[in-house]
């Protein structure tokens, strides 16, 4: 059912003209206009209720400052959108407005059009936000114990087969494409299992150098091979009683295989350069996102071992067999972020969910998690809105963080950006950005030299060291 009623906006400023022309551009769109004369009364109105959908609250006003404002009403409600007025366009002003959540900032004085084309942007918002609000959790506390979400038949299966060989020492190949959760079940299969008092130690066996391999896993013996200049123990030995992850099998060479097998078929290992057989009781699990028996066509992967490890298989789902469990996920990443206290976002807009349930998501789980604490990270209110969301997912998350520096670099108030407040934040933008910033800020930059050389496209073009072509082309 359509929402009939006009939205409501609140604005606060000290300056009563100010407050007066803000109020007539905003009424003739047919917003419900209150006004409060100072940062004390904005927070009583707020206080009392019913919540605006928007506000508009002005940084310089004598008593409480539109910083302090903005921090108690994001306190009373989080949810709360604002924006921030400022004739002061300073980077350091667009920093503190945005990490004290405000919605957005404009500079004074206003252009009517950009006050309501924010305005709408601000409701629709608040529209969003209030549809997401019935999202209800879907995480069950198990899942949380377990850190394992999902729900859909093929999740079902592998929590089984979890179950069954816990009980025993059985060795498990675990395949799936990256970010599917390969590591987690490894974890999990050792975490219930009776090795559980005993250590768990994954060897990357992608990641180590061919020549340290073995020594790595097997140890070596002092002047074994030149840098061998104690004995070391490997990590075979160190595990006694555990559990192994062998990760990334695929990748391990030949010679290191054969070595392996020993171990699983006769339960000892030789240190390099030793003579002493160790008896080691370590049970396997293996893992890779190669096709293995491809492998063992080609034969760079022995047949043997593959027989030895792919005692139990487990298949891990790519995400997008599984879109269904996608809610859940999200739900439980957000959790996660909020009992570490890192956000105060707990869910997500329909709209996102809409988009996350298109994509393919070629980076799986693993991707999924990215997103969403990216996004978490420029949400302002208590949910992630299609905004929020990196640009490959349909949201603009780059041109949202670069916003408050186009409208820095532009301000009359030209070299009112020191290179700290610059340079800060710059380095906060690209923590929370995550598609290229160099083309919004040459853009800001360039805007910025050609208002202080008076719109000459000449000399602007000469003191940034580019030809006009390449100075028109930055200013879009
Ligand atoms: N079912 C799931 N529920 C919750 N989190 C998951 C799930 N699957 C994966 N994750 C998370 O996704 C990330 C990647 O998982 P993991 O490292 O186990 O994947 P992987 O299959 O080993 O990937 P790779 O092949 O790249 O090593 C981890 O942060 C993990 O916690
Ligand atoms: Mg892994």
């Amino acid at each position: 059912m359509p929402d009939t009623k006009p939205a409501t906006i609140l604005i606060i400023d000290d300056d009563a003209d100010m407050r007066y022309s803000l109020a007539r551009v905003l009424s003739t769109q047919g917003y419900k206009v209150s006004e409060a004369g100072s940062g004390e009364d904005g927070v009583a109105a707020v206080k009392k209720g019913p919540p605006p959908d928007l506000i508009f609250l002005d940084i310089r006003m004598g008593g409480m400052s539109g910083i302090e404002a903005l921090q108690h009403i994001r306190s009373i409600n989080a949810r709360q959108l604002v924006i921030l007025m400022t004739a002061f366009g300073t980077a350091q002003t667009a920093i503190e407005a945005m990490k004290y959540g405000a919605f957005d900032y404009i500079m004074k004085p206003f252009d009517p059009a950009k006050v309501i084309a924010l305005a709408a942007k601000g409701v629709q918002a608040h529209a969003d936000m209030r549809a997401a609000g019935d999202y209800q959790t879907t995480v069950n506390p198990d899942d949380y114990r377990e850190g394992i979400v999902g729900s859909a038949p093929v999740m079902q299966d592998v929590f089984k087969i979890i179950g069954q060989v816990t009980a025993s020492d059985v060795t498990v190949m675990i395949t799936g494409e990256s970010g599917t959760g390969k590591e987690l079940v490894a974890n999990s299969i050792w975490k219930h299992s009776h090795r559980a008092n005993k250590r768990f130690i994954a060897v990357n066996c992608a990641a180590i150098p061919e020549n340290l391999i073995e020594s790595e896993l097997f140890g070596h013996e002092k002047g074994s091979f030149t840098g061998a200049t104690t004995q070391r123990i490997g990590k075979f030995e160190l595990c006694d009683g555990g559990t192994i992850f062998l990760d990334e099998i695929g990748d391990m060479a030949l010679a290191t295989q054969t070595k392996i097998l020993r171990v699983l078929q006769q339960g000892e290992i030789q240190r390099v350069g030793g003579t002493e057989t160790i008896r080691v009781n370590v049970r396997i699990i293996a893992a890779t996102n190669k096709d293995l028996e491809a492998m063992v066509k080609a034969k760079t992967f022995r047949e043997d071992l593959y027989y030895r490890l792919n005692v139990v298989r487990i298949k891990m789902p790519p995400l997008r067999d599984r879109p269904g469990d996608i809610p859940q996920i999200v739900d439980y990443c957000l959790q996660k972020l909020s009992r570490e206290k890192k956000t105060r976002v707990t869910k997500v807009s329909p709209e996102v969910l809409a988009l996350f349930a298109k994509h393919t998501w070629p980076g799986n789980v693993r991707e999924l998690e990215n997103v969403i604490y990216r996004s978490a990270v420029v949400a302002q209110g208590d949910a992630i809105l299609v905004k929020d969301l990196p640009a490959e997912l349909g949201g603009s998350a780059i041109s949202q963080s670069a916003a408050p520096f186009e409208a820095a670099a532009s301000a009359p108030t030209a070299g009112a950006i020191t290179v700290e407040s610059a340079y800060d934040f710059l380095a906060k933008t690209l923590a929370a950005a995550d598609a290229p910033i160099i083309p919004a800020v040459s853009a800001a930059l360039a805007r910025r030299v050609l208002a202080a050389v008076d719109g000459n496209e000449t000399v602007a073009a000469k003191q940034l060291g580019v030809t006009k072509p390449a100075l028109k082309k930055l200013l879009g």
